[in-house]
């Protein structure tokens, strides 16, 4: 048995049978093969930063490490670029910030590989991936066909995606295509108030993708822990989503409830807000703990096992529905 301890930042304890490492599109193909020609169990991992083990895994773990950046096209304003799906998520997006190819650097700072980064449609600080992806390369496990899907057959939400859904376990993710600006004339996004608010902090004058990256790293670092010196996955609930009537009635009781309103009228609540006045921040039960200084941010302190960080989540769940009548959804895959 190998452990995984060191394949999920949550560092969860969880042994599987054997760890495979992907380093080549073919290699992927013939591996799968076989693992379905002996009907085995099997793991598709990059990074294991959106991942809670609840326990061992009888099976094989492939941790995919495919590597490569292809320019496929461009022109003075864009650029389209197809990406491994082992490539390191916030090495790429410094990568793209170096070569002025922008619009990622919001994402700046996530952790996780390219190949995760459709799955949970990752997010922030006013940018969600979809807004950049133009199609994903994923293998059919099945078949061992190679099938592109547009952005659309994505099926994108809010931190969700068709690989999170009806295509969870069918395909492996073996390179995303996005499609970056470029030029001069490329501002950055400071639509998401908290950064504006920290650009006005710093009279910094006009930001550029590079200024906007290195706030973000900086603001980041100040809030959410470094998973190799505090173990996490990061925000470990969604943030819901409610209708108006549910947000006014939550506002005549919690008149500083924190929340965002949407594009098509309904309202994101924070679920950090609620978890920390339901009083459970810098909470510690065993090795299993909700971060001091982010309330959304479970983490294992030491060796906390995954049935425990489970439990601990559970316990903030029913304490909220209970408080405040909205049911939390966990955000990472449970495993
Ligand atoms: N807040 C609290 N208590 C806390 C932390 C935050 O009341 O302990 C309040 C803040 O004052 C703020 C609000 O909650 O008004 C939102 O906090 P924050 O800006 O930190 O964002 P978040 O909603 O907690 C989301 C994403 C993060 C992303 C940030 C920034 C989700 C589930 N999480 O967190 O993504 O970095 O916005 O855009 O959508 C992740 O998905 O793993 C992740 C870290």
């Amino acid at each position: 048995m190998t452990s995984l301890k060191r394949f999920n930042t949550l560092a969860l304890d969880a042994h599987c049978e054997q760890v495979i490492e992907i380093t080549e599109f073919d290699q992927l193909r013939t591996v799968l093969s076989e693992i379905q020609k002996k009907s085995q169990r099997f793991l598709i991992l990059g990074s294991g930063s959106n991942l809670v083990l609840s326990q061992d895994f009888p099976g094989i773990v492939l941790h995919i490490a495919i590597q490569g950046i292809d320019l496929l096209e461009q022109d003075k304003s864009s650029v389209t670029l197809s990406v491994s799906a082992g490539e390191d998520w916030d090495k790429f997006v410094g990568y793209c910030v170096g070569q002025g190819y922008f619009g990622l650097e919001n994402l700046s700072g996530i952790p996780g590989t390219v190949g995760a980064a459709p799955v949970q449609n990752i997010g922030a600080y006013g940018v969600e991936l979809e807004q950049l992806l133009v199609s994903v390369e994923a293998l059919e496990i099945e078949t061992g066909i190679l099938r592109t899907f547009s952005h659309d057959e994505c099926g994108f939400a809010y931190r969700d995606s068709l690989f999170k859904r009806d295509g969870a376990g069918r395909y492996v993710i073996t390179q995303v295509v996005l499609k970056l600006s470029k030029g001069e004339c490329y501002q950055g996004n400071l639509s998401y108030k908290g950064l504006q608010d920290e650009f006005n902090k710093r009279d910094i004058g006009v930001p550029n993708p590079s200024l906007v990256r290195s706030v973000i790293k900086e603001v980041r670092n100040g809030k959410l822990p470094d998973p190799a010196v505090l173990a996490n996955a990061g925000s470990f609930f969604k943030n819901p989503i409610v209708t108006e009537p549910t947000h006014s009635h939550l506002l005549e009781h919690y008149p500083t409830i924190a929340s965002f309103p949407l594009a098509d009228g309904q309202v994101k609540l924070a679920a950090s807000w609620m978890i920390e006045q339901a009083g459970w921040k810098g909470f510690r039960e065993g090795d299993a703990g909700v971060f001091e200084h982010h309330a959304l941010i479970l983490v294992n302190h030491d060796d906390a096992k995954g049935a425990d960080i489970l439990s601990l989540a559970s316990q903030i769940q029913d304490s909220v529905l209970h408080k405040f009548n909205v049911r939390l959804e966990i955000e990472p895959l449970v495993v």
